[in-house]
């Protein structure tokens, strides 16, 4: 398993991040000197996954402020890297009133420690070998340390409930094939990467017991913007009877938006699915609260209906 330092960390003149573009084929890290080499690569996706770039930002936020630059200036730019991920706006809100090195670490092994207490709770919902189906990465990489669900993956499989991770290609940037397969073939858990469109299939010939994906932003009602095609295994999942788990801290969750209608989507270069071809290349999808049938946060796992216990984790 990755050290959450060797993901993100801070030192005194840059941030620097595993450069997630070039996994598994080669572990490189990516230097950013200023806030602004930061959001570029949140924008560009060496740093991704919704707390991942939230730690990102709040190191950049740091980062700028040992420089002395201009602090609401680097808050913009980080601000602005991407829409979708609430935990960008919330890191940096929490970094408003001190934006120290020490803050911005603190932070970081706060996200890991809300990691391992969701995943610990996750691995309660999974009964004695469970074939699970995940979507795009929502591991150590995409959270600054351990993983949300493949946290919950990982608890499974230590209490001996996990028989086997069927893993979404996820495209059209591959974060399942390339990112959980590897960090899944480290931890040696049995998996097999899928092509997007054969989950229904699987799924009718009885081979996935449930859905575990992680999340960029959970609105006060439940409704959760996640890579796309979470929303497509939802109804698929409705369809065969199947479970889906949303396994994400209470920093992914935003209580200022009402329901899924109001998450801003990101779209994406087309050129991501095609340069040969006109092209749509929307990054995310909002599945609709009542085809999640457990949202797991570090507090426990909320059911339906989800505003009070939503509301009520994150007071806590
Ligand atoms: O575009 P990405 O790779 O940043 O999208 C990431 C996801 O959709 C993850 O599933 C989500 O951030 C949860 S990560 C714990």
């Amino acid at each position: 398993m990755l050290e959450p330092e060797r993901i993100v960390r801070l030192e005194p003149d840059a941030v620097v991040v595993l450069d997630q573009r070039l996994l598994p084929l080669e572990e490189v890290e990516l230097r950013c000197r200023t806030a602004a080499d930061v959001a570029e690569a949140i924008k560009t996706l060496a740093v991704r996954g919704a707390p991942a770039i939230g730690v990102a930002a709040a190191y950049g936020l740091a980062l700028a402020a040992a420089r002395g630059d201009d602090l609401a200036e680097a808050d913009h730019v980080l601000r602005s890297s991407r829409p979708t991920a609430v935990n960008l706006a919330w890191a940096l809100d929490e970094m408003a009133g001190d934006p120290s090195a020490e803050h911005a670490r603190t932070l970081h092994a706060e996200e890991v420690e809300r990691c391992r207490r969701m995943a610990a709770h996750a691995a309660e919902l999974f009964g004695p070998g469970t074939r699970a189906l995940t979507h795009c990465n929502a591991g150590g990489l995409a959270t600054g340390g351990y993983g949300s669900a493949v946290g919950a993956l990982y608890a499974a499989w230590e209490a001996g409930l996990l028989q086997h991770v069927w893993i979404d290609e996820t495209r059209p940037l591959l974060q399942g094939a390339r990112l959980t397969a590897w960090e899944l073939e480290q931890a040696a858990i049995p998996h097999a990467v899928i092509a997007d469109s054969a989950a229904a299939s699987l799924m009718a010939a009885g081979e996935v017991d449930c859905i575990v994906t992680g999340a960029d932003r959970i609105a006060a009602n439940g409704d959760t913007a996640n890579k796309i095609g979470t929303y497509s295994l939802a109804v698929l999942a409705k369809h065969h009877g199947l479970p889906l788990y949303i396994v994400a801290p209470t920093s992914t969750v935003d209580l200022r938006t009402a329901d899924g209608g109001a998450i801003p989507i990101e779209e994406r270069d087309p050129g991501e699915v095609t340069t040969r071809f006109s092209a749509r290349n929307p990054a995310f999808d909002v599945t609709p609260a009542p085809l999640i049938a457990a949202i797991v946060t570090e507090v426990g796992v909320h059911r339906a209906p989800y505003e009070a216990s939503l509301a009520a984790a994150v007071a806590a």
